[in-house]
Protein backbone atom coordinates (compact mmCIF):
# COMPACT_ATOMS: atom_id res chain seq x y z
CA UNK A 1 0.00 0.00 0.00
CA UNK A 2 1.30 3.94 -0.66
CA UNK A 3 0.54 5.06 2.18
CA UNK A 4 2.43 3.21 5.01
CA UNK A 5 2.57 5.23 8.09
CA UNK A 6 4.46 2.73 10.36
CA UNK A 7 3.51 5.08 13.29
CA UNK A 8 -0.16 4.28 13.07
CA UNK A 9 -1.95 6.45 15.70
CA UNK A 10 -3.79 7.80 12.93
CA UNK A 11 -5.71 5.02 11.35
CA UNK A 12 -5.61 2.07 14.30
CA UNK A 13 -8.54 2.63 16.61
CA UNK A 14 -9.26 -0.53 14.25
CA UNK A 15 -6.78 -2.33 12.65
CA UNK A 16 -6.45 -4.13 9.76
CA UNK A 17 -4.01 -7.45 9.09
CA UNK A 18 -1.17 -7.97 8.30
CA UNK A 19 -1.87 -11.45 8.09
CA UNK A 20 -5.34 -11.55 6.46
CA UNK A 21 -5.46 -15.12 6.70
CA UNK A 22 -4.85 -15.02 10.49
CA UNK A 23 -8.89 -16.14 11.46
CA UNK A 24 -8.92 -19.21 8.97
CA UNK A 25 -5.46 -20.36 10.06
CA UNK A 26 -6.80 -20.63 13.83
CA UNK A 27 -10.52 -21.58 12.58
CA UNK A 28 -9.42 -25.23 12.30
CA UNK A 29 -7.89 -25.77 16.29
CA UNK A 30 -10.60 -24.65 17.76
CA UNK A 31 -11.69 -27.59 20.44
CA UNK A 32 -15.12 -28.58 21.12
CA UNK A 33 -14.10 -29.92 24.77
CA UNK A 34 -13.26 -27.59 27.50
CA UNK A 35 -9.60 -28.10 29.12
CA UNK A 36 -9.43 -25.36 31.85
CA UNK A 37 -7.62 -24.68 34.69
CA UNK A 38 -10.19 -24.14 37.41
CA UNK A 39 -12.97 -26.70 36.78
CA UNK A 40 -11.85 -29.96 38.44
CA UNK A 41 -14.67 -32.08 38.12
CA UNK A 42 -16.34 -30.30 34.77
CA UNK A 43 -13.06 -30.53 33.10
CA UNK A 44 -11.07 -32.71 30.63
CA UNK A 45 -7.14 -32.27 30.75
CA UNK A 46 -6.22 -34.47 28.40
CA UNK A 47 -5.16 -32.05 25.99
CA UNK A 48 -3.08 -29.86 28.48
CA UNK A 49 0.31 -30.84 29.21
CA UNK A 50 1.25 -28.61 31.67
CA UNK A 51 3.89 -29.10 34.76
CA UNK A 52 2.14 -27.57 37.08
CA UNK A 53 -1.23 -28.04 38.27
CA UNK A 54 -3.86 -25.46 37.92
CA UNK A 55 -5.37 -23.98 40.77
CA UNK A 56 -8.93 -24.73 41.10
CA UNK A 57 -11.86 -22.49 41.92
CA UNK A 58 -14.46 -24.26 41.38
CA UNK A 59 -16.54 -24.57 44.61
CA UNK A 60 -16.91 -20.50 44.01
CA UNK A 61 -19.03 -21.48 41.23
CA UNK A 62 -22.49 -22.89 41.73
CA UNK A 63 -23.14 -26.18 39.77
CA UNK A 64 -26.49 -26.24 38.13
CA UNK A 65 -28.19 -29.15 36.40
CA UNK A 66 -29.21 -28.57 32.53
CA UNK A 67 -33.11 -29.42 31.57
CA UNK A 68 -33.08 -31.18 28.34
CA UNK A 69 -32.98 -28.32 26.18
CA UNK A 70 -29.68 -27.78 28.05
CA UNK A 71 -31.00 -24.24 28.89
CA UNK A 72 -30.99 -23.81 32.45
CA UNK A 73 -33.98 -22.39 35.09
CA UNK A 74 -33.14 -19.41 36.91
CA UNK A 75 -34.90 -16.30 38.27
CA UNK A 76 -34.50 -13.62 35.97
CA UNK A 77 -32.48 -10.08 37.53
CA UNK A 78 -32.26 -11.59 40.50
CA UNK A 79 -28.16 -11.92 40.54
CA UNK A 80 -28.20 -8.13 41.49
CA UNK A 81 -29.50 -9.31 44.83
CA UNK A 82 -26.69 -11.61 45.23
CA UNK A 83 -22.92 -11.09 46.79
CA UNK A 84 -20.63 -10.87 44.05
CA UNK A 85 -18.42 -14.04 45.05
CA UNK A 86 -21.86 -16.17 44.15
CA UNK A 87 -22.00 -14.24 41.04
CA UNK A 88 -21.13 -15.82 37.78
CA UNK A 89 -19.84 -13.62 34.69
CA UNK A 90 -19.24 -15.34 31.48
CA UNK A 91 -16.44 -13.15 29.61
CA UNK A 92 -16.19 -13.53 25.74
CA UNK A 93 -12.95 -11.35 24.13
CA UNK A 94 -11.26 -12.22 27.42
CA UNK A 95 -7.35 -12.03 26.14
CA UNK A 96 -7.97 -8.96 24.38
CA UNK A 97 -6.35 -5.64 25.04
CA UNK A 98 -9.44 -4.56 26.82
CA UNK A 99 -11.07 -8.30 28.24
CA UNK A 100 -7.69 -8.70 29.65
CA UNK A 101 -8.14 -5.95 32.28
CA UNK A 102 -12.44 -6.79 32.23
CA UNK A 103 -11.30 -10.15 33.55
CA UNK A 104 -8.60 -8.86 36.22
CA UNK A 105 -11.07 -6.24 37.21
CA UNK A 106 -13.91 -8.40 37.88
CA UNK A 107 -12.20 -10.72 40.01
CA UNK A 108 -10.75 -7.87 42.18
CA UNK A 109 -14.12 -7.08 42.80
CA UNK A 110 -15.11 -10.49 44.20
CA UNK A 111 -16.81 -11.89 40.88
CA UNK A 112 -16.71 -15.74 39.63
CA UNK A 113 -15.28 -15.27 36.30
CA UNK A 114 -15.28 -17.76 33.57
CA UNK A 115 -12.88 -16.39 30.58
CA UNK A 116 -13.81 -17.72 27.37
CA UNK A 117 -10.41 -18.25 25.02
CA UNK A 118 -8.69 -20.04 22.13
CA UNK A 119 -6.10 -22.60 21.97
CA UNK A 120 -3.86 -19.67 20.73
CA UNK A 121 -4.75 -16.50 21.97
CA UNK A 122 -3.79 -12.56 21.31
CA UNK A 123 -1.73 -11.30 18.54
CA UNK A 124 -1.65 -13.44 15.49
CA UNK A 125 -2.21 -15.92 18.06
CA UNK A 126 1.16 -15.62 19.47
CA UNK A 127 -0.36 -17.11 23.21
CA UNK A 128 -0.01 -20.72 24.06
CA UNK A 129 -3.00 -22.26 26.09
CA UNK A 130 -0.36 -22.16 28.97
CA UNK A 131 0.51 -18.60 28.53
CA UNK A 132 -3.17 -17.77 27.98
CA UNK A 133 -3.82 -19.17 31.35
CA UNK A 134 -1.31 -17.38 32.79
CA UNK A 135 -2.44 -14.35 31.94
CA UNK A 136 -5.69 -15.17 32.89
CA UNK A 137 -4.76 -16.91 36.23
CA UNK A 138 -7.59 -15.84 38.72
CA UNK A 139 -10.37 -16.55 35.98
CA UNK A 140 -11.38 -20.30 35.10
CA UNK A 141 -10.25 -20.24 31.80
CA UNK A 142 -12.43 -21.93 28.96
CA UNK A 143 -10.89 -22.83 25.57
CA UNK A 144 -13.83 -23.09 23.56
CA UNK A 145 -14.74 -21.95 20.05
CA UNK A 146 -17.07 -18.23 20.30
CA UNK A 147 -17.72 -18.47 16.44
CA UNK A 148 -19.61 -21.77 16.73
CA UNK A 149 -22.67 -21.91 18.97
CA UNK A 150 -22.99 -25.41 19.37
CA UNK A 151 -19.27 -25.75 20.77
CA UNK A 152 -19.72 -23.10 22.60
CA UNK A 153 -23.16 -24.71 24.33
CA UNK A 154 -21.38 -27.62 24.73
CA UNK A 155 -18.29 -25.82 27.01
CA UNK A 156 -20.57 -23.77 29.37
CA UNK A 157 -23.11 -27.32 29.47
CA UNK A 158 -20.11 -29.49 30.41
CA UNK A 159 -18.71 -26.87 33.48
CA UNK A 160 -22.56 -27.45 34.53
CA UNK A 161 -22.80 -23.86 36.34
CA UNK A 162 -25.17 -21.36 35.82
CA UNK A 163 -24.58 -17.46 33.80
CA UNK A 164 -25.81 -14.91 35.25
CA UNK A 165 -23.78 -11.90 33.19
CA UNK A 166 -22.07 -12.19 29.90
CA UNK A 167 -19.64 -9.42 29.06
CA UNK A 168 -18.28 -9.43 25.71
CA UNK A 169 -15.19 -7.73 24.56
CA UNK A 170 -15.08 -9.37 21.13
CA UNK A 171 -13.56 -7.76 18.39
CA UNK A 172 -12.67 -8.69 14.73
CA UNK A 173 -8.87 -8.34 15.13
CA UNK A 174 -8.52 -7.46 11.72
CA UNK A 175 -11.43 -4.87 10.73
CA UNK A 176 -12.00 -7.11 7.57
CA UNK A 177 -15.71 -7.35 5.90
CA UNK A 178 -16.22 -10.68 6.57
CA UNK A 179 -14.26 -11.20 10.08
CA UNK A 180 -16.14 -7.93 11.46
CA UNK A 181 -19.18 -9.96 10.78
CA UNK A 182 -18.24 -13.06 12.01
CA UNK A 183 -16.72 -11.48 15.30
CA UNK A 184 -18.40 -8.28 15.83
CA UNK A 185 -21.92 -9.54 14.90
CA UNK A 186 -22.35 -13.60 14.89
CA UNK A 187 -19.39 -14.65 18.01
CA UNK A 188 -21.08 -11.58 20.14
CA UNK A 189 -24.39 -13.14 19.09
CA UNK A 190 -23.72 -17.06 20.20
CA UNK A 191 -22.23 -15.18 23.09
CA UNK A 192 -26.27 -13.77 24.29
CA UNK A 193 -27.30 -16.72 22.82
CA UNK A 194 -24.92 -19.14 25.06
CA UNK A 195 -25.58 -17.14 28.07
CA UNK A 196 -28.94 -16.53 28.00
CA UNK A 197 -29.44 -20.63 27.93
CA UNK A 198 -27.30 -20.79 30.87
CA UNK A 199 -29.76 -18.30 32.45
CA UNK A 200 -27.56 -14.68 31.88
CA UNK A 201 -29.86 -11.67 32.47
CA UNK A 202 -27.92 -9.21 31.70
CA UNK A 203 -25.38 -8.51 28.40
CA UNK A 204 -22.51 -6.01 28.83
CA UNK A 205 -21.39 -5.07 25.46
CA UNK A 206 -17.86 -3.64 24.89
CA UNK A 207 -18.48 -1.26 20.76
CA UNK A 208 -17.29 2.04 19.98
CA UNK A 209 -18.14 5.66 20.50
CA UNK A 210 -17.58 5.54 16.27
CA UNK A 211 -21.00 3.16 15.57
CA UNK A 212 -23.12 6.90 16.02
CA UNK A 213 -21.11 7.61 12.60
CA UNK A 214 -21.30 3.91 10.81
CA UNK A 215 -19.68 4.09 7.59
CA UNK A 216 -17.72 0.40 7.60
CA UNK A 217 -18.50 -2.98 7.87
CA UNK A 218 -17.47 -3.55 11.73
CA UNK A 219 -19.58 -0.53 12.82
CA UNK A 220 -22.68 -1.91 10.98
CA UNK A 221 -22.16 -5.44 12.49
CA UNK A 222 -21.66 -3.90 16.20
CA UNK A 223 -25.10 -1.94 15.41
CA UNK A 224 -26.44 -4.72 13.84
CA UNK A 225 -25.95 -6.62 17.52
CA UNK A 226 -27.03 -3.64 19.74
CA UNK A 227 -30.33 -3.79 18.19
CA UNK A 228 -30.94 -7.25 18.67
CA UNK A 229 -29.62 -6.61 22.60
CA UNK A 230 -32.06 -3.79 22.83
CA UNK A 231 -34.78 -6.06 20.90
CA UNK A 232 -34.37 -8.68 23.33
CA UNK A 233 -34.38 -6.82 26.56
CA UNK A 234 -37.71 -5.18 25.24
CA UNK A 235 -39.33 -8.28 24.40
CA UNK A 236 -38.12 -9.89 27.96
CA UNK A 237 -38.35 -7.64 30.97
CA UNK A 238 -35.84 -9.56 33.12
CA UNK A 239 -33.29 -9.18 30.60
CA UNK A 240 -31.23 -6.00 30.61
CA UNK A 241 -27.99 -4.87 28.91
CA UNK A 242 -25.20 -1.85 29.27
CA UNK A 243 -23.85 -0.79 25.92
CA UNK A 244 -20.41 0.68 26.45
CA UNK A 245 -19.10 2.98 23.80
CA UNK A 246 -15.79 4.34 24.56
CA UNK A 247 -13.53 6.64 22.74
CA UNK A 248 -10.13 5.72 21.27
CA UNK A 249 -7.85 3.94 23.55
CA UNK A 250 -4.35 4.84 24.59
CA UNK A 251 -2.49 2.30 22.25
CA UNK A 252 -4.47 3.77 19.45
CA UNK A 253 -2.49 7.00 19.83
CA UNK A 254 0.95 5.52 21.28
CA UNK A 255 2.65 4.63 18.27
CA UNK A 256 4.40 7.40 17.02
CA UNK A 257 5.94 8.20 20.78
CA UNK A 258 8.96 6.44 19.70
CA UNK A 259 9.12 7.96 16.26
CA UNK A 260 9.19 11.36 18.02
CA UNK A 261 11.57 10.22 20.18
CA UNK A 262 14.06 9.14 17.42
CA UNK A 263 13.70 12.67 15.96
CA UNK A 264 11.07 11.70 13.09
CA UNK A 265 8.39 14.25 12.98
CA UNK A 266 4.39 13.74 14.16
CA UNK A 267 2.31 12.74 11.35
CA UNK A 268 -1.04 14.01 11.21
CA UNK A 269 -4.47 14.77 8.45
CA UNK A 270 -5.50 18.06 7.27
CA UNK A 271 -4.24 21.05 10.33
CA UNK A 272 -4.49 18.00 12.73
CA UNK A 273 -7.36 19.32 14.02
CA UNK A 274 -9.64 17.43 11.93
CA UNK A 275 -10.59 14.94 15.07
CA UNK A 276 -10.81 14.79 18.71
CA UNK A 277 -10.78 12.01 21.56
CA UNK A 278 -10.80 11.83 24.89
CA UNK A 279 -8.21 8.71 25.27
CA UNK A 280 -9.28 6.27 27.60
CA UNK A 281 -6.96 3.61 29.90
CA UNK A 282 -6.92 -0.20 29.43
CA UNK A 283 -7.66 -0.22 33.40
CA UNK A 284 -10.17 2.65 33.85
CA UNK A 285 -12.17 1.15 30.85
CA UNK A 286 -11.85 -1.95 32.64
CA UNK A 287 -13.29 -0.46 35.27
CA UNK A 288 -16.21 1.23 33.74
CA UNK A 289 -17.60 -2.07 32.35
CA UNK A 290 -17.57 -3.73 35.63
CA UNK A 291 -19.60 -0.94 36.86
CA UNK A 292 -21.94 -1.80 34.49
CA UNK A 293 -22.24 -5.46 36.22
CA UNK A 294 -24.58 -3.90 39.12
CA UNK A 295 -24.96 -0.35 38.42
CA UNK A 296 -28.59 0.46 38.39
CA UNK A 297 -28.09 3.38 36.53
CA UNK A 298 -26.51 1.65 33.53
CA UNK A 299 -29.21 -0.94 33.31
CA UNK A 300 -30.61 -0.40 29.84
CA UNK A 301 -28.40 2.41 29.04
CA UNK A 302 -26.10 3.34 25.55
CA UNK A 303 -22.74 4.70 27.33
CA UNK A 304 -20.69 6.73 25.38
CA UNK A 305 -17.34 7.12 27.80
CA UNK A 306 -14.14 8.83 27.48
CA UNK A 307 -11.35 8.98 29.94
CA UNK A 308 -10.28 12.27 32.28
CA UNK A 309 -9.40 15.53 30.78
CA UNK A 310 -10.66 17.33 28.02
CA UNK A 311 -10.53 16.43 24.04
CA UNK A 312 -7.53 16.61 22.43
CA UNK A 313 -6.95 16.58 18.71
CA UNK A 314 -3.75 15.17 16.83
CA UNK A 315 -1.96 18.08 16.72
CA UNK A 316 -2.29 18.69 20.75
CA UNK A 317 -1.35 15.06 20.94
CA UNK A 318 1.40 15.96 19.22
CA UNK A 319 2.36 19.18 21.31
CA UNK A 320 2.09 17.32 24.23
CA UNK A 321 4.56 14.23 23.34
CA UNK A 322 7.38 17.33 22.11
CA UNK A 323 6.69 19.64 24.85
CA UNK A 324 7.61 15.88 27.38
CA UNK A 325 10.53 15.41 24.89
CA UNK A 326 12.23 18.83 25.62
CA UNK A 327 11.98 19.17 21.95
CA UNK A 328 10.95 21.55 19.01
CA UNK A 329 7.67 20.37 17.76
CA UNK A 330 7.98 18.72 14.07
CA UNK A 331 4.98 18.20 12.40
CA UNK A 332 3.86 16.56 9.28
CA UNK A 333 0.74 17.54 8.13
CA UNK A 334 -1.10 15.48 5.15
CA UNK A 335 -3.74 16.62 3.10
CA UNK A 336 -6.62 14.23 4.26
CA UNK A 337 -7.34 14.28 -0.04
CA UNK A 338 -4.53 11.80 -0.44
CA UNK A 339 -6.32 9.32 1.54
CA UNK A 340 -9.94 9.92 -0.68
CA UNK A 341 -7.98 9.80 -4.13
CA UNK A 342 -6.32 6.29 -2.45
CA UNK A 343 -10.13 4.86 -1.38
CA UNK A 344 -10.85 6.46 -4.85
CA UNK A 345 -8.06 3.81 -6.33
CA UNK A 346 -9.23 0.72 -4.26
CA UNK A 347 -12.68 0.87 -4.82
CA UNK A 348 -12.14 1.22 -8.13
CA UNK A 349 -9.66 -2.17 -8.12
CA UNK A 350 -12.22 -4.13 -5.76
CA UNK A 351 -14.87 -4.10 -8.50
CA UNK A 352 -12.24 -6.01 -11.25
CA UNK A 353 -10.94 -7.79 -7.83
CA UNK A 354 -13.23 -8.53 -5.45
CA UNK A 355 -10.72 -10.19 -3.45
CA UNK A 356 -9.21 -6.76 -2.73
CA UNK A 357 -12.32 -6.28 -0.94
CA UNK A 358 -10.50 -5.84 2.79
CA UNK A 359 -7.98 -3.90 1.13
CA UNK A 360 -10.31 -1.50 -0.26
CA UNK A 361 -12.29 -1.32 3.81
CA UNK A 362 -8.62 -0.91 5.57
CA UNK A 363 -8.91 2.38 3.27
CA UNK A 364 -12.02 3.45 4.69
CA UNK A 365 -11.26 2.66 8.22
CA UNK A 366 -8.37 4.63 7.75
CA UNK A 367 -9.89 8.01 6.19
CA UNK A 368 -12.40 7.26 9.21
CA UNK A 369 -9.89 7.85 11.66
CA UNK A 370 -8.10 10.60 10.68
CA UNK A 371 -11.00 12.88 10.44
CA UNK A 372 -13.93 11.41 11.91
CA UNK A 373 -13.98 12.51 15.90
CA UNK A 374 -14.30 9.84 18.72
CA UNK A 375 -16.96 12.22 20.46
CA UNK A 376 -20.41 11.76 21.10
CA UNK A 377 -22.29 12.95 17.70
CA UNK A 378 -24.62 15.88 19.34
CA UNK A 379 -27.86 14.89 17.23
CA UNK A 380 -29.13 18.44 17.66
CA UNK A 381 -25.76 20.09 15.91
CA UNK A 382 -24.44 17.31 14.16
CA UNK A 383 -21.14 18.26 15.44
CA UNK A 384 -19.15 16.19 17.75
CA UNK A 385 -19.12 17.58 21.07
CA UNK A 386 -16.59 17.52 23.49
CA UNK A 387 -18.61 18.46 26.81
CA UNK A 388 -21.57 15.71 26.03
CA UNK A 389 -18.57 13.16 25.95
CA UNK A 390 -18.60 11.75 29.44
CA UNK A 391 -15.08 11.48 31.16
CA UNK A 392 -14.34 8.65 33.53
CA UNK A 393 -11.05 7.14 34.84
CA UNK A 394 -7.90 8.95 36.49
CA UNK A 395 -5.04 7.92 33.44
CA UNK A 396 -4.20 10.92 31.61
CA UNK A 397 -2.71 10.31 28.22
CA UNK A 398 0.51 13.06 29.44
CA UNK A 399 0.81 9.52 32.08
CA UNK A 400 0.63 7.27 29.12
CA UNK A 401 3.25 9.18 26.84
CA UNK A 402 5.60 9.47 29.65
CA UNK A 403 5.66 5.45 30.45
CA UNK A 404 5.89 4.43 27.11
CA UNK A 405 9.17 7.29 26.61
CA UNK A 406 10.21 5.42 29.23
CA UNK A 407 9.99 1.66 28.56
CA UNK A 408 8.27 1.25 25.28
CA UNK A 409 5.10 0.23 23.81
CA UNK A 410 5.28 -3.06 25.14
CA UNK A 411 1.66 -4.60 26.17
CA UNK A 412 0.50 -1.99 23.55
CA UNK A 413 0.95 -3.88 20.43
CA UNK A 414 -2.07 -2.89 17.90
CA UNK A 415 -2.21 -6.23 16.49
CA UNK A 416 -2.61 -7.53 13.16
CA UNK A 417 -2.55 -4.24 11.09
CA UNK A 418 -0.98 -3.61 8.03
CA UNK A 419 -1.19 0.51 8.44
CA UNK A 420 -3.09 2.21 5.55
N1 LIG B 1 -8.79 0.80 19.62
C1 LIG B 1 -9.54 1.81 20.03
O1 LIG B 1 -9.07 2.93 20.21
C2 LIG B 1 -11.01 1.58 20.29
C3 LIG B 1 -11.78 2.66 20.68
C4 LIG B 1 -13.12 2.45 20.99
C5 LIG B 1 -13.67 1.18 20.89
N2 LIG B 1 -12.88 0.14 20.48
C6 LIG B 1 -13.52 -1.17 20.42
O2 LIG B 1 -13.08 -1.98 21.50
C7 LIG B 1 -13.27 -3.34 21.18
C8 LIG B 1 -12.18 -4.25 21.75
O3 LIG B 1 -10.93 -3.79 21.42
P1 LIG B 1 -9.60 -4.52 21.87
O4 LIG B 1 -8.51 -3.62 21.41
O5 LIG B 1 -9.63 -4.95 23.29
O6 LIG B 1 -9.67 -5.83 20.95
P2 LIG B 1 -8.53 -6.91 20.71
O7 LIG B 1 -7.35 -6.65 21.57
O8 LIG B 1 -8.34 -7.00 19.24
O9 LIG B 1 -9.24 -8.26 21.26
C9 LIG B 1 -10.21 -8.93 20.53
C10 LIG B 1 -10.74 -10.10 21.33
O10 LIG B 1 -11.67 -10.82 20.49
C11 LIG B 1 -11.20 -12.15 20.33
N3 LIG B 1 -11.39 -12.67 18.97
C12 LIG B 1 -11.13 -12.02 17.80
N4 LIG B 1 -11.34 -12.87 16.77
C13 LIG B 1 -11.71 -14.06 17.30
C14 LIG B 1 -12.07 -15.31 16.75
N5 LIG B 1 -12.07 -15.55 15.42
N6 LIG B 1 -12.39 -16.31 17.59
C15 LIG B 1 -12.37 -16.12 18.92
N7 LIG B 1 -12.06 -14.95 19.52
C16 LIG B 1 -11.73 -13.93 18.71
C17 LIG B 1 -9.70 -12.09 20.58
O11 LIG B 1 -9.25 -13.39 20.93
P3 LIG B 1 -7.74 -13.84 20.60
O12 LIG B 1 -6.88 -13.26 21.67
O13 LIG B 1 -7.82 -15.32 20.65
O14 LIG B 1 -7.39 -13.31 19.24
C18 LIG B 1 -9.65 -11.08 21.73
O15 LIG B 1 -9.96 -11.71 22.93
C19 LIG B 1 -13.46 -3.37 19.68
O16 LIG B 1 -14.83 -3.63 19.46
C20 LIG B 1 -13.16 -1.97 19.20
O17 LIG B 1 -13.95 -1.59 18.10
C21 LIG B 1 -11.57 0.32 20.19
Amino acid sequence: MSLCFSSSSLFNLHSPPKNQSFSARFSSQFINQIQVSSFPYALKYSSLNLSQPFKCSIQRLKPVTASKAGSVETTLSSFRNKNPKDINILVVGSTGYIGKFVVNELISRGFNVIAIARERSGIKGKNSKEETLNQLKRANVCFSDVTNLDSLQKSLENLGVSVDVVVSCLASRSGGVKDSWKIDYEATKNSLVAGRNRGASHFVLLSAICVQKPLLEFQRAKLKFEAELMKEAEEDKGFSYSIVRPTAFFKSLGGQVELAKDGKPYVMFGDGKLCACKPISESDLASFIADCVLSEDKINQVLPIGGPGKALTPLEQGELLFRLLGKEPKFLKVPIGIMDFAIGVLDFLVKIFPSMEDAAEFGKIGRYYAAESMLVLDPETGEYSAEKTPSYGRDTLEEFFKTVLREGMAGQELGEQTIF
